[in-house]
């Protein structure tokens, strides 16, 4: 007899799509791979600068080239003033994330280079998003608070030219350096729901601001990018619990989750969430602030304990549990997490649209077209009767 496999409204978990040149992720062991590098690694010993040219380019580069690479996009950080000024009329309430995927389109309306689609052009495209949506993201926070934006400053690299931006105060190179390797770690993972957003919506041969902007808005989602923004507010919100356990327990009795915890693809821990933890750790005696760190680990040790009553062994930490926290202590507010999440993603986002548009891991580009099965409303090929509104009974008959 056939084995039947279902594949169907399974969130296409575990379906290959697509080949793809860019990562690897092996879920059961934890391992993570950028362009063939472990991402312990490229914590250690790369920037997201370099990490971003490895993405984009297949390889890494030579001083010269990355130079030249951290150079260009030094260079595109101004971000056209027609954007400032739509940042003014937005409602201040408006969440970081919908002023982003606002903005990408506008971004897009400003690339001299729109038009062109070869694959130069699009790594030049790349180039300005990464270069942009940090000072977006910062530009926003600010105008949201009455303060007016800040300039770039030419001097500081990609992470420590944004905590200047965000905050007017020229950030200590430790920050610098964290920031940096959480940039690194957030720069890909294979075909997570944004990234499968954005190689879905240029396979329609649409440019790469319409794909980037479309990715923005799945990262949005609490179950995707959002999660590190909701782990802080849970931290929060049980600083003064005295009985973490039970208070666990309440919460998944009540058939609530706990955010960042599970992953679709890693059945063990995140290495990501590993890199994270000694963060975490690290920074809460930095800044003498360890009860974030420590709240993280009841809540941790809590949650593993009572999936493991419930056989649900595979459910560990992922990228957004200790990444809470450590933002949390680098002074980025709550809702600008997630949109940190995209100031790294990017980089990925338009490897793998590149990658998308150019068949680089394929025989030739295809338009993704799933099938669906109907299983709605059905009166035969003819078609239902059509009665028109005035003569159709009224629900309350
Ligand atoms: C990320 C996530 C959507 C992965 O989902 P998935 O692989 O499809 O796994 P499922 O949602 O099917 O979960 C399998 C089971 O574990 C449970 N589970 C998964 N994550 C859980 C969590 N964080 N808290 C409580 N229960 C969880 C599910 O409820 C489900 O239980 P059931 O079989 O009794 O219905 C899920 O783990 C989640 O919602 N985590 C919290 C959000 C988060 O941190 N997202 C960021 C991901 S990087």
């Amino acid at each position: 007899m056939n084995e039947t496999v279902r594949i169907k409204n399974t969130g296409l978990r575990g379906i290959p799509v697509a080949d793809t040149k860019i990562s690897f992720i092996d879920g059961e062991q934890g391992i993570l791979i950028y362009r063939g590098f472990r991402i312990e690694e490229l914590a250690e010993k790369s920037s997201f600068a370099e990490t971003a040219y490895l993405l984009l380019n297949g390889d890494l580069p030579d001083k010269k080239r990355l130079e030249e690479f951290i150079r260009r996009i030094t260079a595109e950080r101004a971000v056209p003033d027609f954007i400032y000024e739509c940042l003014a009329k937005m409602p201040e309430q408006t969440s970081p994330m919908d002023v982003l995927q606002a903005t990408v389109p506008l971004l897009a309306a400003s690339d001299p280079e729109l038009a062109e689609e070869t694959r130069d052009a699009n790594v030049r495209k790349a180039i300005r998003l990464i270069a942009r949506i940090p000072v977006i993201v910062a530009a926003w926070h600010r105008i949201r608070n009455g303060l007016a934006p800040l300039q770039p400053d030419e001097n500081l690299s990609h992470a420590g030219n944004f905590l200047w931006l965000l905050t007017g105060k020229k950030p200590d190179p430790e920050t610098v350096r964290d920031l940096d390797v959480c940039l690194i770690l957030h720069a890909d993972h294979t075909f997570n729901a944004s990234t499968f957003a954005c190689r879905e919506v240029v396979s329609t041969k649409a440019h790469m601001y319409a794909g980037v902007a479309a990715g923005v808005g799945a990262l949005s989602g609490p179950l995707h990018g959002g999660a590190n923004a909701r782990v802080m507010k849970m931290l929060m919100e049980i600083e003064a619990e005295k009985d973490i356990p039970a208070w666990v327990k309440r919460q998944l009795e009540s058939g609530k989750k706990i955010m960042g915890i599970g992953h679709a693809v890693y059945k063990t821990t995140d290495p990501r969430a590993k890199i994270l933890k000694e963060m975490s750790r690290r920074l809460g005696g930095k800044f003498g602030e360890s009860k974030w760190y420590d709240l993280s680990i009841q809540v941790e040790e809590a949650a593993l304990h009572e999936f493991e009553k419930n056989g649900k062994t595979t459910l560990k930490p992922n990228v957004d549990f200790y990444s809470a926290s450590v933002y949390h202590m680098m002074g980025i507010p709550g809702d600008l997490m997630t949109p940190l999440f995209a100031i790294a993603r990017i980089a990925g986002w338009c490897a793998h649209i590149i990658e998308e548009k150019f068949a680089e891991a394929q025989e030739k580009p295809a338009l993704y077209r799933p099938e669906s099965e109907y299983v709605g409303n059905y009166c035969g090929k003819l078609g239902c009767v059509y009665e028109p509104v005035n003569e159709r009974k009224s629900a309350n008959d």
